[in-house]
C-alpha cells in the first residue's frame, strides 16, 4: 500500500514534467499555453514558481509518453491521468492548461486543468478524481507556497480559485490559499489552524461567494479560530482585483474591507432590511448562532457584546437567546 502510494506521487511528478515541457518547449504549447497565461498578466517567473503547464490537444500524447517512459497504466488510471474505457486509453487532461496541487510539503497530488475557451458548454476546470494521495476535503491549493507567509504573517487569506492564489503571490501577497472549487471542509481549516488562528476569507464579489463565505464562518469558529471576511466590488475576484492594484493598493483594501464575521453578517443579512423587524430578528438570531459555536467563554462573551451594540439589542436576549441554543444542542 505504501508503495502503491510511492507509485501514484512519482507517475504525478512525471505528469508535472511533462506538462510544464509541453507548455515551455513545444509550438503548441508555447503559442496556446504560454500566451493564455501571459494574457492573464502572469509572469515568467510565476509560471515557473507554480509549476504551471499545458497537455496537448490530442486524445493520448500524455499517456503515450508515460508508457513509453515506462509507467505503469495502473497508476496512471488511479490517478487519473489516463482514462481507460473499453481497451482503448485517453488522457484526462486535453488542451489545457494545468495547475499542480500540491501537498504542504509540495508534493504533487492531482491537478486542475483549465480550458483556454470561453466555450459555456465545457466545465470551465476539470480536476484530478480523488485517489489514494488526493483527497480533495484534505488539500488547500498553494499551501506549500503559503505556509511560511501565513506563519509570519499570522494570518491566512482564503480565496475560492487557483488563479487568486497565484495573483496574490505575483503582487506580493503570499499567505493565501484556496479551497479550489469545493465547498470549505473542517479538514481544510485543520490545515491552517496548524500554521495560524486567524482566517481572512476572501470570496468572489458574486451571490455564490456570499453563499460560500457564510458556511466557512461557523467552521472556522468552531476550531477556536478568527475570521475575518472582506468582499469585492461586484464582478471582481481575488485574482481580478490584484491585478489591477499594487501591493500597497491591494493590502489597504484588505486591511480597511476586512469585517470581523458579525459586522460582515450583521452588513448582508440586515443591511437592506434594516426596517424589518422580523428580518432583523432572523439577523441577530444568525449570529449568535455562529458565536454559539466558539469553544472559547471569554471570545463568546466579547462578540455577544459586539453584536449586542451592532443590532441594538439587549446584551441580557442575547445570553438568553445563546442558553436556548446551547440546550437544543445537547
Ligand atoms: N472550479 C472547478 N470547476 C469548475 C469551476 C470552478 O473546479 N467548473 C474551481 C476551480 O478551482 C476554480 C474555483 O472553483 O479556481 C473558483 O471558480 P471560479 O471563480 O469560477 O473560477 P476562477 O478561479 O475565477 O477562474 P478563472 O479566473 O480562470 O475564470
Ligand atoms: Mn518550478
Ligand atoms: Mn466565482
Ligand atoms: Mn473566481
Ligand atoms: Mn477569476
Amino acid at each position: 500500500q505504501a508503495n502503491e502510494r510511492e507509485s501514484l506521487y512519482l507517475v504525478s511528478e512525471f505528469a508535472n514534467t511533462y506538462f510544464q515541457k509541453i507548455l515551455h518547449k513545444t509550438d503548441q504549447g508555447k503559442s496556446i499555453g504560454l500566451s493564455y497565461f501571459k494574457e492573464r498578466g502572469f509572469t515568467l517567473e510565476t509560471i515557473e514558481k507554480f509549476d504551471l503547464g499545458y497537455s496537448l490537444d490530442e486524445w493520448q500524447a500524455f499517456t503515450d509518453e508515460a508508457l513509453k517512459q515506462g509507467y505503469n497504466i495502473d497508476y496512471l488510471q488511479k490517478t487519473g491521468l489516463t482514462i481507460v474505457k473499453e481497451e482503448k486509453r485517453f488522457d484526462r487532461f486535453k488542451g489545457r492548461v494545468m495547475f499542480p496541487i500540491k501537498s504542504m510539503s509540495g508534493r504533487v497530488l492531482g491537478f486542475g486543468g483549465r480550458i483556454l475557451t470561453n466555450d459555456k458548454k465545457a466545465a470551465k476546470y476539470l480536476n484530478s478524481p480523488e485517489s489514494d494521495i488526493y483527497h480533495k476535503s484534505n488539500v488547500l491549493y498553494g499551501i506549500y507556497h503559503a505556509k511560511q507567509g501565513i506563519a509570519k504573517e499570522d494570518n491566512c487569506y482564503l480565496v475560492e480559485g487557483y488563479t487568486d492564489v497565484i495573483q496574490f503571490h505575483q503582487t506580493g501577497v503570499k499567505n493565501v490559499v484556496s479551497s479550489s472549487g469545493t465547498a470549505l471542509t473542517s479538514e481544510q481549516i485543520r490545515l491552517i489552524n496548524r500554521l495560524t488562528k486567524n482566517i481572512t476569507v476572501l470570496f468572489d464579489g458574486d451571490a455564490a461567494g456570499m453563499r460560500a463565505s457564510l458556511r466557512g464562518i461557523d467552521l472556522i469558529l468552531e476550531q477556536g479560530m478568527n475570521v475575518k471576511v472582506c468582499t469585492f466590488p461586484e464582478g471582481e475576484d481575488p485574482d481580478s482585483f490584484a491585478k489591477q492594484n499594487t501591493l500597497e493598493e491591494l493590502t489597504s483594501y484588505l486591511n480597511e474591507n476586512a469585517k470581523d464575521f458579525i459586522q460582515f453578517k450583521a452588513s448582508i443579512l440586515f443591511e437592506e432590511t434594516k426596517n424589518d423587524p422580523i428580518k432583523k430578528a432572523d439577523t441577530v438570531r444568525d449570529i449568535v448562532n455562529s458565536i454559539s459555536k466558539i469553544p472559547d467563554r471569554i471570545k463568546k462573551e466579547i462578540y455577544i457584546q459586539e453584536c449586542a451594540r451592532i443590532m441594538d439589542i439587549s446584551e441580557d436576549v442575547l445570553f438568553s437567546t445563546l442558553a436556548q441554543i446551547n440546550k437544543k444542542e445537547f
